[in-house]
């Protein structure tokens, strides 16, 4: 166990001790400072976690920015415009929630995997996996709603493309893209509903959710990767949450808002010309990285097996890894090493680099170097 940094202070100010009986501060500082972080080689893991809620709140600072001057429905490409090209930093408002965005997916990509290696999916931390998932799809929900909002070319196309996915879904697939779409076709109407997903019904479901996941990590704590838990108690490093882990947490959020800044600075995020529903589609079109992995995949399997056949065989494939990474807890349960945790942390190798192989084809196909 470590040991305070700061002594208390032998006389605390008025105003504290005024706020304290009220508010009870010395009781939060007290579970923050209760809680320890195991500290071992793979301890750098722990920090992306709090990475992805870093973004999210650059996410959400930026993102009331845009709603000053973003105007949903027929005049969303003007707005988008206007605050690019004429609003005073604007573009940069624009640019960091973009690239934050980005950021934001592939941080909670890394830290998901990071709690796969590390079997922290195991008791008593399954809530904390699965709450996660849901966070993860409500994420890329976010990125798949924000993408449409410009309603230039490029987003027009990508979301009328991957709305055809809804389709492939049998029965009600074709009855869920109307709905989504707001009619046959992508238009200002899917605009404006989903600009209503993008900042209030994502936000609500979101923020509840968080709260719980975050409640479970201070309940539970960290989890060690097996090799580490099974050391002897003798041998085991902590350090306190507080103020040690969150001064390094702080650490790593300042290194990630340099990176924001130097990206959404040096290659401010691009504006294409307006959608236009009669033009035909335009070369290299692409949907956003971390959707890559199904679209290849289901072009890769198209050309194999042409037709609903392949599309079929394609969704049922990527049916069953969302299967077997939602019930992981179930297959893998605590103190049943062996074979089945050998299986398990091999399929998530697998399915890792079938993530990364399925993204650099991808764009390798489309001629694209630039992600
Ligand atoms: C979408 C945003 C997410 C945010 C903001 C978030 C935030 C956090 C934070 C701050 C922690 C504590 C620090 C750490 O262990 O890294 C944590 C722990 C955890 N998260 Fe997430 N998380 C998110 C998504 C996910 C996803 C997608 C999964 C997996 C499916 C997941 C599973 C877990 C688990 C199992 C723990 C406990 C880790 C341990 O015991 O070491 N989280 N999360």
């Amino acid at each position: 166990m470590g040991t305070l940094l700061y002594p208390e202070p032998k006389t605390k100010p008025g105003l504290y001790d005024w706020l304290d009986e009220r508010l009870g501060i010395s009781d939060v500082i007290a579970l923050a400072k209760h809680k320890t972080v195991p500290q071992h080689r793979h301890s750098f893991w722990y920090y992306w976690g709090g990475l992805s809620l870093f973004f999210f709140i650059i996410q959400l600072f930026t993102g009331i920015l845009l709603l000053v001057y973003f105007r949903p429905g027929k005049d969303a490409y003007d707005s988008v415009r206007q605050i690019t090209y004429d609003i005073d930093f604007g573009w940069l408002i624009r640019s960091v929630h973009s690239w934050s965005a980005n950021l934001m997916v592939f941080a909670v990509c890394v830290h998901m995997f990071s709690a796969f290696f590390m079997k922290a999916y195991q008791k008593p931390r399954e809530f904390a996996w699965w709450s996660g998932l849901v966070l993860l799809l409500l994420t890329l929900v976010f990125g798949f709603s924000g993408y449409l909002l410009p309603m230039d070319e490029l987003s027009f196309v990508a979301t009328k493309i991957g709305l055809q996915f809804s389709n492939m879904i049998p029965v009600v697939g074709p009855v869920l893209a109307d709905l989504i779409r707001g009619g046959p076709q992508v238009s200002p109407d899917t605009v404006q509903r989903f600009f209503a997903l993008h900042v209030v019904v994502l936000p609500l479901l979101f923020l509840p959710l968080l709260m719980f996941h975050l409640f479970l990590v201070q309940k539970h704590g960290n989890a060690s990767p097996p090799g580490e838990e099974s050391r002897p108690a003798s041998e085991k490093q902590t350090m306190p949450f507080f103020p040690n882990f969150f001064a390094m947490d702080l650490g790593m959020w300042l290194i990630a808002l340099n990176v924001i800044t130097i990206l959404a600075t040096l290659f401010p995020w691009d504006l294409g010309p307006q959608a236009d529903p009669l033009a035909s589609a335009p070369n290299g079109i692409h949907p956003e990285w971390y959707f890559m992995p199904p679209f290849h995949l289901l072009k890769i399997i198209g050309r194999f097996v042409p037709g609903v056949t392949g599309e079929l065989l394609g969704m049922g494939l990527f049916a069953a890894v969302l299967i077997f990474w939602t019930l992981v807890p179930l297959f893998d349960p605590k103190g049943k090493a062996g074979r089945a945790g050998r299986f398990v942390t091999w399929g998530g190798v697998l399915v890792l680099s079938g993530m990364i192989l399925l993204i650099a084809l991808g764009y390798a196909d489309l001629g694209y170097t630039h992600l």
